[in-house]
This record gives C-alpha cells, structure tokens and sequence, in this order.
C-alpha cells in the first residue's frame, strides 16, 4: 500500500496528483483550532505573565544550534518562550481587506496540520499538577486537556526534574482540503519542519530535544486525547504523529511499557475542552486514510523490524554512543567554525533569526552567494552534534541532488551531497552511468555529477516554479526508500518525510543566517526527477525539493508583528 500510495500521488508531466482541481472557499479550514471550555495559561514572552526566575540567556543561533547554553530548569516560562520560537506566530501579512498569520515553523500552503501538545509535570504556573495541555499559537497559550496522577508521570520519568514532552499531530484535512490526496506526504513534511524547529528552539533554553520511537501512535493518541471521541464531535480527528522528550540533562530512556503506562495513567486522568471544528463541509480523501492506516506506527524499542545490518547499526549506536557523540561533537564543531569563519560564533542573535524565517515569493535571478557560505549551509545538513541532528534515533536517509546555478567558486551543475557516505556505492550503481562522480570539497561528502546550466531543467522539474532557477541553488531531496522501508516498515515511509523536513528547516534558518531566503518546494514532477538522475525502481525517490537564493518581495503587502506585544 506505501508503495501504491506514493505512486498515486505522484504529479507527472500530464497528470498532476488527484485533487478537488479549485480551492472551495466555502469549505476553507480554520487555521487554529482550540478546546472549548479548557482552562487557559497565558505564556510567556506575553506581557503580565511571570517568568517565575526563567532568565532567557541572549544566544546567538550557533550557541542553540551546538547546545551551549546551560539548561533551564523546567518551567511554563520556559517552555512558553521554546513554543514561541517553534511553532509560534512570527507575523501577520495584510493585503487589501485580507489578514492572515504567518509562523515560526513553515507549512505547505501555510495551512498548518500541525498540532502541539505538551505533557509535563507538576508546575505550579501551569496546573499545578502533572497535565497535558493544547498549544495555540493564535493566543500563545496552553489549553488545559488533562490532569493526571503525579505516580503516572514518575513511572515514566522517574526522580528526574528535566523532562517535557512535546507531542505533534496532525489534522490531514487542512492540507487535503488544497492538495487532494498528496496531502498526507506534506503533512509528513510539515511535521519535519516542526520536529527541527522544536529541537532548534528547545536549545534556547538549553534542552536537548529527542524523538521517543517507543512511543506508539495509539499511545500517542491517548496521552494528547486526540483518540477521545467525545471531545471530537463534530471536529476533524487528528492523527498522531510523534512525541519527543526534551531534557536539561541525560537524554530520556523510554521503554515501550514505559510509554504505554504513562499513557494509560494519562487516559485514566481528568479531561477538559471540546475541539473546534474547523469546516463544516468535508471531501472525504480516503487514499490519505488509506495511507495512514498502512503507515501506522506500533512504537519500537529502537531497532524494531530492522535487518542485519540495521540491527547491528542500531546497537552500535548505543554501546558506542559516548565515543560516537564525542567524534561527532569534534566534527559538528570544526564544520560550523568552517561555516562561520574565522570569528567564532556568527553573531545572530536566535531568538530573531527563528521568528524571522520566511519562504521567499520568488528569487531575483541574478544574486550570488561564496563557496563558503554555500559548503556552510551543506555542512548544517550532515548529521552530527548540531541541532536538530541528535532529535533523530535513524542513520540519515536523505540526500540532496543539488543544481548549482550561482555559487562563487562552484562551477554550475548537478551535485550530490551524500549525507550518509556510506549510501555513496548504492547511489553510484543506481544512478547514470555517465556522471562524474568527482569530489567537490576537501571536507563535504560533496560530489559533481555533471557540468552545465541546470537552470530551466530544475524549474521545470518543479513543476514549473522559477524559484528553482531564480536562487543560488535548489535541490530535490533523495530518500534511500526501498531499504529504508524494508529495515524499518511501512511506518518508515513518514519519517523519510520527516526527515526531509528537518533538512528543509536548517536550510530555511541557515539562508536567512546568510542574508539570503529559502522556500520548500513540495510541487515537483516525481519520476521526471529520476530520470535526470537514471534512477530506476523504488531504490531512491526524491521527495522533496528546496531552493535557496536572494528574496524579492512583495511590496504590496504589509507586514505586522506575530503578537501584540511583539
Ligand atoms: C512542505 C512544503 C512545501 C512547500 N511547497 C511550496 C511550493 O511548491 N511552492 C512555493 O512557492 N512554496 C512552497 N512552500 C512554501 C509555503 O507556501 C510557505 O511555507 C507558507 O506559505 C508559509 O509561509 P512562510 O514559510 O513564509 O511562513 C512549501 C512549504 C513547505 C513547508
């Protein structure tokens, strides 16, 4: 079914995926959605709210990205100011007598599936017991859904202090409602993109961010009361996604029991709040209810389904995982020292650099950036100690097919950044006979396929949008599928998605690092895409493309702040 899905949702050159073909005004979803008759706690930044001794540490992006700040200890102003740098509203735009919000974290079609819960502690800020709450970003608050036993939160996190979890879910109608029956893959992208923002953001405070795999979407469905069907009369269901545990200091151990309890006590706890409907007409797209059902995720204790060679990876990584951490620290460290140069840490203060993320409208096609801040932007993709790269249990899957258009110093053409060298033999038996192959930086796994202007190739590719020429370079994202699938499962297929959206994120808040703007491109023509690059079969699909240059914007729009109070 993964395999029928993806294919169906292809967009070939005289066939686009199936969709509505018009957007329904009428049945337009609401972009927030909220829980009647839930308490509510104001968070902070918002004015009048305590902060109850959090003292935000002023941090530049490389010190959150490389987890240089001491952690906080856990408090709902804390947390407040790590959901207001994730998934917060970072602006209003107004054109004529239309007003719409923008966020920290991106969406396709800024329709934003993506819902936030967090389930922590006692706090006494917060409900003074341990509880699960809704974000909503269009208040910057937390919707009180359920207190619980304070022996169902120890049985999970013990004695520890350090420990919130941020679960993301996922409404598939607010996309479907655009996209038709491609939607489900950008929900799957979207929730990358948050899953990287939340891991980046967490760093504010000095928490370090992990995706918990024990964790089972029926488990996830109990603890975020999505699975309650009394409070979803009515209201579009959510699916769930995944949870991640962020931690001042040891990452969390969370067994599969261990998630299955803490649920349980959560299930068994007290609820409040009614979720609001969203659109009172629906199109029923039973391909994305399909594909969910056969992508469905039963939780793993980290090398669930794996084969040989994933298993004995798997196990390495634990065992050896303080030597690896360490080489990896050293790496992570030398790379962002090569990306930023020799002055150290870039001095760009965070907290602005994440509200101030956009996607650019179009690219002015003429702009050019240096090498080094071209093999910089690369290097934040390789996985390693810099945020969000630790959040993820799985060896990368994902690499970019990059068509250099206007790079100082790299002559023009097709690349390939492996971000797994390992993948790099597979990549080589599976692609064109014909490449080059050679290597295009002392450093980077980086090699140049081919020479040439890729220009008009790479916007047609994407489906025809400029941006792909228009910028410095722009890239489909390739996933290792057919193994990736077989080692993992079919659940697998989500977190290719996932995974391409973290690169996407760090490309985002590393081009406005820059100076320059990125969009995600999730309108490509699939197999056209392999046949550039001669891939056959399932063994790689590209499933994201990206692009990154300078902005041109557009002047008939205005701009307001994402709040009130800023
Ligand atoms: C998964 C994904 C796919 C996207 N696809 C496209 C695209 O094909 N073309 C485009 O112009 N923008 C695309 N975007 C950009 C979104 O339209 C943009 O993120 C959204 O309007 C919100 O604006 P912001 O990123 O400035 O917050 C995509 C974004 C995401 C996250």
């Amino acid at each position: 079914m993964v395999y029928r899905y993806h294919d169906g949702t292809k967009h070939h050159f005289q066939r686009f995926a199936r969709s509505l073909g018009y957007l329904d005004w009428a049945s337009q979803p609401r972009p927030f959605r909220g829980f009647a008759e839930a308490p509510i706690f104001q968070l902070y930044p918002a004015p009048g709210v305590a902060s109850d001794g959090y003292a935000p540490v002023r941090s530049t992006f490389d010190q959150v990205c490389e987890l240089e700040i001491s952690p906080a200890p856990i408090s709902a102003a804390a947390i407040g100011d790590v959901l207001r740098h994730a998934l917060g509203l970072s602006a209003w735009k107004v054109f004529k007598a239309s007003r719409w919000a923008l966020r920290v974290n991106p969406s396709s079609g800024n329709l934003h599936p993506t819902e936030a819960y967090v389930v922590c502690g006692a706090l006494a800020e917060l409900a003074g017991r341990p509880a699960v709450y809704h974000y909503a970003p269009d208040r910057h608050a937390l919707e009180l859904r359920c207190e619980f036993d304070d022996d169902g939160w120890r049985g999970a996190v013990g004695e520890r202090e350090d420990v919130v979890l941020v679960a993301l879910t996922s409404i598939h109608w607010r996309e479907a409602w655009k996209y038709g029956e491609r939607a489900f893959r950008y929900c799957q992208h979207d929730l990358g993109h948050a899953i990287a923002a939340v891991s980046i953001a967490a760093g504010l405070a000095g928490w370090r961010a992990a995706l918990l795999p024990a964790w089972s979407q029926s488990a996830i469905a109990a603890a975020t009361g999505i699975g309650r069907d009394e409070d979803f009369v009515d209201a579009e269901r959510e699916e769930p996604a995944c949870i991640m545990a962020l931690t001042g200091a040891a990452p969390l151990e969370c067994s599969r029991d261990a998630a299955e309890r803490l649920a349980a006590a959560i299930a068994r706890g007290r609820w409040s709040g009614r979720a609001s409907q969203l659109s009172e007409d629906h199109v029923e797209w039973s391909f994305i209810d399909e594909a969910a059902r056969a992508t469905r995720d039963d939780g793993h204790d980290g090398t669930k389904g794996s084969t040989g060679s994933e298993r004995s990876e798997g196990s390495k990584r634990s065992k050896g995982s303080e030597r690896s951490e360490r080489s990896e620290r050293s790496k992570g460290s030398e790379r962002s020292n090569r990306s930023k140069g020799s002055e150290g840490s870039r001095p760009i203060d965070a907290r602005a650099l994440l509200v101030q993320r956009r996607s650019a409208v179009a690219l002015d096609g003429r702009s050019t950036i240096g090498r080094a801040a071209f093999v910089g932007m690369l290097s934040s993709v390789m996985a390693g100690a810099r945020a969000p790269w630790p959040s993820v249990w799985w060896t990368p899957r994902v690499h970019l097919a990059i068509f250099v258009h206007r790079v100082d110093g790299v002559p023009p053409g097709l690349y390939l950044l492996l971000r797994d060298p390992d993948a790099f033999d597979r990549l080589r038996g599976a692609c064109r006979a014909d490449f080059l192959w050679e290597p295009a930086d002392e450093h980077l796994p980086l090699l140049r396929l081919a020479n040439g202007d890729t220009r008009s190739l790479a916007a047609r590719l994407s489906c025809d949008q400029d941006i792909a020429a228009d910028g410095f370079f722009s890239l489909g994202m390739l996933a290792d599928f057919d193994a990736s699938i077989e080692a993992f499962g079919p659940s697998f297929y989500r977190h290719l998605f996932w995974e391409t959206g973290m690169v996407g994120q760090v490309l985002y808040l590393e081009a406005e690092a820059a100076g320059a703007r990125a969009t995600g491109i999730g309108c490509f023509f699939d197999d056209p895409v392999h046949d550039v690059l001669g891939l056959r079969g399932h063994t790689f699909q590209s499933l994201y493309h990206f692009t990154v240059g300078m902005p041109v914007d557009d002047a008939r729009l205005t701009t307001e702040p994402g709040y009130p109070w800023g």
